[in-house]
């Protein structure tokens, strides 16, 4: 299981944010990893920083899209802001509060983190060269790109060690204008230098988590992606990568036991399903039926509707 946190900027003092970087979050996180852990759960802590998707400090104040607006978690909307480019002299201290992050989720009881190298938050900046534009040594090469996300590896692994840390990307996800001209060279171009960093580190990552296409343009939004497609990524990464590999991404209880049956996959992840199921293992063993999710409620400010109001499969039963 994986809960997802944002990781924010130092100085940013807006009220409702978070910034578990600097240990504000603790609490949440203390008691997100005690509600999972007592089901006796591997629980991981996905550590993001926002940037694009919603952090205020990275931003200029004037922007090109002033009529979009930004919903706040007290049901106010304010302009979206123009993002501006991490200075290089600011790089590592985003890479600290990263290492930061990792041992406050451990502190507070997970058992280890996920580092979001996926879906147009700050890692997939750097890896596309469709929004990468920066000219330092963070820019340009593939290299070059990679090297951010490598060093949140390394200095994250420094801390936890390789076996609590693992890493999810989506080389061919274009969310949030997060996109590559070579989806399938980028993932081979991260996983390379992965098994890299076991090869010297001499042990190895917890998993890679890769995000598949078409199931993500579902749930949220980008270019669909066909089945030979999906197959395709799937076959490649996998057979390169030396470790433990998760797919993610539209999975059926069925599609997930084939995945794993072929061999295309160690483990298969859920979300839309996961969320409206909260006994989802036990429904998939007894092939029992599932909650449908309801798309509506995805992304809301509500902590209870869309999120922990799904029934148990004795309620849903009792109810019929
Ligand atoms: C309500 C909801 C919230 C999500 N939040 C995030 C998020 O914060 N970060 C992220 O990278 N993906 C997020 N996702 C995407 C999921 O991690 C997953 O990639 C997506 O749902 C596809 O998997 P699925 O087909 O099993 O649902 C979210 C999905 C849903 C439905």
């Amino acid at each position: 299981m994986v809960e997802a946190g944002s990781h924010m900027c130092p100085e940013f003092t807006q009220r409702n944010r978070w910034r578990h970087g600097r240990r504000f979050w603790m609490p949440f996180m203390l008691k997100a990893a005690s509600c999972s852990v007592n089901f006796g759960t591997l629980v991981a802590y996905l550590i993001k920083f926002i940037n694009l998707v919603g952090d205020h400090q990275y931003r200029q104040q004037t922007s090109p899209f002033q009529s979009l607006r930004v919903l706040l978690p007290d049901g106010s909307y304010v302009p979206y802001p123009k993002p501006r480019a991490l200075e290089t002299h600011e790089i590592p201290g985003v890479v600290e509060d990263y290492r930061r992050a990792a041992i406050n989720a451990i502190r507070a009881g997970f058992d280890g983190v996920e580092i979001h190298g996926a879906h147009g938050y700050l890692i997939d900046q750097f890896l596309k060269d469709g929004i990468n534009d920066r000219t330092d040594e963070y820019g340009g090469s593939i290299d070059n790109r990679c090297k951010f996300l490598m060093q949140v590896v390394q200095a994250v692994v420094s801390a936890l060690g390789a076996d609590r840390v693992g890493i999810r990307i989506s080389p061919a996800i274009d969310h949030l204008d997060a996109m590559d001209s070579d989806p399938v060279g980028l993932g081979l171009a991260v996983i390379e230098r992965l098994n890299k960093f076991q090869l010297n580190n001499g042990s190895q990552l917890a998993y890679l988590h890769v995000q598949l296409i078409t199931a993500y343009v579902e749930a949220e939004s980008g270019r669909p992606g066909s089945e030979d497609e999906v197959a395709l990524l799937m076959r490649t990464w996998r057979n390169v990568y030396q470790g433990t590999f998760i797919f993610s991404g539209g999975f059926t209880r069925e599609l997930g036991m084939q995945a794993v049956a072929n061999g295309d996959a160690d483990l298969v992840s859920y979300g839309r399903l996961f969320l409206s199921n909260p006994d989802l293992v036990l429904r998939f063993k007894l092939n029992a039926p599932l909650n449908k999710y309801n798309r509506k409620t995805f992304y809301t400010q509500d902590p209870v509707i869309g999120y922990t109001d799904y029934p148990f499969l004795q309620e849903s039963r009792s109810r019929i």
